[in-house]
C-alpha cells in the first residue's frame, strides 16, 4: 500500500511487515524519514532534526537559517557538490564543466501494478500484486529531471527501486554516477554483511561493524563477479538467523556495481548501491533518458532467516519467468568434469546411456563441440558443430540421446572469442581492445564487444541456427573471463565511459532474444561457476551454476552464503566424482547427493565408470529428489547452522507452506574421538502438529523445535543424514 499525504507532504509505503517513509521538507528537499518494522501510520519526520553544525553549509534559499543543511539530513536520493558531503547518488557534468547535482521534489504519483524498465531486468507480477510510486525531482539549473520509481510487493515485504534521469534541457549532460538506491539511517550501530570470494569459492559472508568513513564492495570486472556479490545486508549488531532487524539490498545487475556504506560525522549511516561509478559515464542528449538498474530491498524485523525466505519467495514468484516459474526442471548429467573438451560422439553416448536407468532426464553437452575447439586456446566464436568429434552434427547425435529417453542440452559462451578462430581472423576489431595496446588474455580468450548490435547479431544468428537444428531443450550460457582493455570501436572518444554498461545491456538483449525465440528452453547461467550469480541474470536464466567447485564440503559454505539472497531452486549443484577436481577431497557419494539437493540437482561424472553400488546410490538419490521436489525447490528454507563456524555439522531444512512436511539435511565435519551426543533443533514447524520422522515415531512440533531430535553418532568424515518429517 502506498499513501500520499499531500497535506503533510508525506509518502508512506507499507508492506505486510514493514513501513518506508519519506517527507518533502522545506525548499522541496526530499528527505528519508523511516524504514523498518511496520507501524500503523503517522508522521515520522520528528526524526529529522535541525541544528547549526559547523562546516555544514546551508542552501541559498535557507537565508540565515543555519540549521538547515543537506549535510545533516537523511536524504531520499543524495545529491552532489551542493552541501551534502557524503556518498552521492548522482553526479552530473554539464557543458560548462560543473559537476554538481541539486534535486528538488516536484510531484509524485501512485498507480496499480509494477513499472517495467526497458532493456533491463526487473521484478514483475500482476496488477493486484504490485503498487508503483513515481516521484519526480528536478535539478532546475541543469534542466535534468529525475524519476524515482518504487515498486511495492506487499506480501513478500519487497520494495524495488529504480531511477530514470532525463535531460530536459538543450545541451548535453554527462552522467558520472547514477545509483539505484540510497538508504539513510539516523543511527550508527549497524553491521554490514557482504558476500565475497574468488573463482571456486564464491559468496562467503563477511560481517563488520560500520565504522567512520566509507566501506564498500564492488566489481570492475564487467560481470558482477566471483569476488563480491551485488547483495548486501545492513543489520543490528545482535541480529542473527531468527532475531533482530536487518535490511537486505540486492541489485539486479550483472556488470560493474558498487555497494557502499558510509558512517558520517554525526553518526548517521548511508547505503548507496548501483552501477559502479568507477569507469562509468553516460552522455545524455537533449530529451534522452538513462535508466539505472533495479534494486530491491527487504527489511526483516525477525532475523536473516525471514529476510532470506522473503527474497526466495519474491525471486521464485516475481523474478523468474514463465514457463520456468513453478515448472519442474529436469535432473541432468553434464560430462564436463568427466571429459572436459576431449570427447567423441560415442563417448558422450557412453556416458548418457547409463543415465536414464538412474532417473536422469537431461544430457548436457558442455564445452568442446564447436569450431576447432580441441583446447581452450581455439574455437570460441565459431558456433558450428565440430564434425570431427561429432560426425553428422547434432542431427546425428541428438536423436541418439533422445532415443535413450533423455532431453538434450548444450553449452555456449557467446561473449567470447579465441584469436585462433575464423571469427577473430575475419573481425579482429570485434574484440574489446584499446588502440595501440595488445589486449590481455584470460583463459587464452578475448571478449567480444557485446555493446555492439552487429557483433551480437552475428553471434546470435550462428547460435540460433545451432539451437534450431535439433531438439534442444536446455542451454548453458557461460562467460569465462573478466573484461579488460574496455574500449569500443563503435563509440566516439567521449562516450567510452558507456562501454561497460552497454555491454551488460547487450548481454540482456541477447538473453531476451533467446527467451523470445526459444521460450521453452531452460537456460542455465554460468560464469566460471558463480561469477555472474545475480538478480539480473536470474531474470533471464532461472538457474545459475553456483560454482566450478563441486566439492561437497566447500559447497556447504558456497551454497550457505548464496542462500542469504537466492533460493535453492536457482543454484546449479551436481554430484561429481572423487577425488574432487578442485580440492582433491574424497567425500561419500551419499553426502555429495545430499549437498547437490541444496540446488537444482544433477550429476557431473563419467557414469560409465561408476560402480554398481554408486549407480544404485544415484538411482536412490534421483528418486528421493523427485519425490520431494516441491518441498525442496518451493518450500521455505531454513539455515540450521553456519558452516563457517566449524561446528560438528552443517544442517538446513525445507518446510512446506502448510508446515505439514519438512526435510532436514545434515553433513558432518571431520570425525573426532569421544564425540558428544548431539541434538538438532529444527525450525518452522507447527507447534500444534505431531510429526513422524522417516515414517516412524510421533514427535510434537514444539518438542522438535525447542528440544530437538537426537542425532546418531556418525563415524567417519563428512557423513550425511536426511530426516523427512511428516505431520500425522
Ligand atoms: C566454465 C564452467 C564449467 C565448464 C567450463 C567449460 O569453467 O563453469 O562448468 O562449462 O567453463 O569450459
Amino acid at each position: 500500500m502506498i499513501i500520499l499525504d499531500q497535506e503533510n507532504k508525506l509518502i508512506t509505503l507499507h508492506t505486510k511487515n514493514t513501513t518506508y517513509q519519506m517527507k518533502v521538507w522545506d525548499y522541496n528537499v526530499l528527505l528519508h524519514s523511516y524504514y523498518g518494522p511496520r507501524i500503523s501510520g503517522g508522521d515520522l519526520s520528528y526524526l529529522l532534526r535541525c541544528k547549526d553544525r559547523g562546516f555544514s553549509p546551508n542552501p541559498n534559499e535557507a537565508g540565515s537559517d543555519r540549521t538547515f543543511s543537506l549535510d545533516t539530513f537523511p536524504q531520499e536520493y543524495s545529491t552532489c557538490g551542493v552541501g551534502d558531503f557524503r556518498l552521492p547518488s548522482i553526479a552530473l557534468e554539464l557543458p560548462n564543466g560543473s559537476r554538481t547535482a541539486d534535486l528538488r521534489y516536484v510531484d509524485s504519483e501512485v498507480r496499480r501494478g509494477k513499472y517495467a524498465l526497458e532493456g533491463l531486468p526487473s521484478f514483475h507480477g500482476t496488477e493486484e500484486e504490485w503498487d508503483t510510486l513515481s516521484v519526480t525531482l528536478t535539478d532546475a539549473a541543469a534542466q535534468v529531471e529525475v524519476e524515482l520509481l518504487y515498486g511495492v510487493l506487499e506480501k513478500y515485504d519487497l520494495i524495488t527501486r529504480a531511477v530514470r534521469i532525463i535531460n530536459r534541457g538543450n545541451g548535453m549532460v554527462r552522467l558520472c554516477r547514477c545509483a539505484s538506491l540510497c538508504l539513510d539511517f539516523v543511527r550508527s550501530d549497524l553491521d554490514m554483511i557482504t558476500f565475497n570470494g574468488a573463482h571456486v569459492m564464491e559468496r562467503c559472508p563477511s560481517r563488520t561493524h560500520l565504522h567512520p568513513g566509507i566501506q564498500s564492495v564492488d566489481s570492475t570486472r564487467g560481470a558482477s563477479s566471483h569476488q563480491h556479490n551485488p547483495f548486501v545486508i545492513l543489520c543490528d549488531r545482535n541480529t542473527d538467523e531468527d532475531h533482530g532487524l536487518c535490511y537486505g539490498a540486492m541489485l539486479l545487475y550483472s556488470g560493474n556495481f558498487q555497494a557502499a556504506a558510509e558512517l558520517d560525522q554525526f553518526e548517521n549511516s548511508r547505503l548507496v548501491m548501483g552501477i559502479s561509478p568507477r569507469q562509468f559515464s553516460w552522455t545524455l542528449e537533449p530529451g534522452k533518458c538513462f535508466t539505472a538498474p533495479e534494486a530491491a530491498l527487504i527489511c526483516s524485523p525477525a532475523g536473516f532467516g525471514q529476510m532470506s525466505r522473503q527474497f526466495h519467495r519474491s525471486i521464485r514468484h516475481n523474478l523468474i519467468h514463465d514457463p520456468w516459474k513453478g515448472r519442474r526442471k529436469p535432473v541432468l548429467i553434464n560430462h564436463w568434469e568427466a571429459t572436459e573438451m576431449y570427447f567423441t560422439a560415442d563417448k558422450l553416448v557412453d556416458i548418457a546411456k547409463e543415465a536414464p536407468h538412474l532417473g536422469i532426464e537431461l544430457f548436457v553437452m558442455d564445452d568442446g563441440w564447436f569450431g576447432a575447439r580441441n583446447s581452450d586456446n581455439a574455437g570460441l566464436g565459431d558456433w558450428t558443430v565440430n564434425e570431427e568429434k561429432l560426425p553428422g552434427g547434432l542431427e546425428a547425435l541428438v536423436p541418439r540421446i533422445k532415443k535413450l529417453g533423455m532431453e538434450f542440452g548444450i553449452w555456449i559462451e557467446p561473449e567470447m572469442v579465441n584469436e585462433d578462430s575464423d571469427l577473430y581472423r575475419a573481425h579482429p576489431d570485434w574484440a574489446l581492445s584499446v588502440p595501440g595496446r595488445k589486449p590481455s588474455r584470460g583463459r587464452e580468450q578475448l571478449v567480444l564487444d557485446f555493446s555492439r548490435r552487429d557483433v551480437r547479431d552475428h553471434v546470435y544468428e550462428q547460435i540460433k541456427a545451432v539451437l534450431s537444428s535439433a531438439d534442444i531443450s536446455y542451454l548453458k550460457w557461460d562467460m569465462n573471463r573478466s573484461l579488460t582493455e574496455v574500449w569500443s570501436a563503435a563509440l566516439p572518444a567521449d562516450r567510452q565511459g558507456e562501454v561497460y554498461h552497454r555491454y551488460v545491456l547487450g548481454v540482456y538483449e541477447f538473453a531476451e532474444r533467446l527467451r523470445r525465440d526459444f521460450p521453452d528452453m531452460l537456460i542455465e547461467g554460468c560464469c566460471g561457476g558463480g561469477g555472474r550469480f545475480d538478480g539480473g541474470m536470474l531474470y533471464y536464466t532461472p538457474q545459475i551454476w553456483c560454482s566450478d567447485n563441486s566439492d561437497a564440503v566447500d559447497r556447504l559454505r558456497i551454497q550457505y552464503g548464496t542462500s542469504f539472497c537466492y533460493p535453492v531452486s536457482t543454484m546449479g549443484a551436481h554430484v561429481s566424482a572423487v577425488p574432487n577436481g578442485t580440492t582433491g577431497r574424497i567425500t561419500p557419494m551419499e553426502t555429495r547427493g545430499v549437498v547437490a539437493m541444496h540446488g537444482t540437482f544433477g550429476y557431473e561424472m563419467d557414469l560409465s565408470k561408476c560402480t554398481r553400488s554408486e549407480k544404485e546410490i544415484a538411482r536412490r538419490q534421483t528418486a528421493f529428489f523427485k519425490e520431494h521436489y516441491d518441498l525442496i525447490q518451493d518450500g521455505d528454507y531454513y539455515r540450521l547452522s553456519d558452516p563457517f563456524q566449524n561446528g560438528p555439522y552443517t544442517a538446513w531444512e525445507h518446510v512446506s507452506h502448510d508446515k505439514k512436511e519438512a526435510l532436514v539435511s545434515l553433513v558432518t565435519g571431520s570425525f573426532r574421538g569421544a564425540p558428544p551426543f548431539l541434538t538438532l533443533r529444527v525450525k518452522g514447524l507447527s507447534p500444534e502438529l505431531n510429526y513422524q520422522i522417516n515414517g516412524e515415531g510421533s514427535w510434537p512440533g514444539d518438542v522438535l523445535m525447542q528440544v530437538g531430535c537426537p542425532l546418531p553418532i556418525l563415524q567417519g568424515d563428512y557423513q550425511s543424514l536426511q530426516f523427512y518429517l511428516k505431520a500425522e
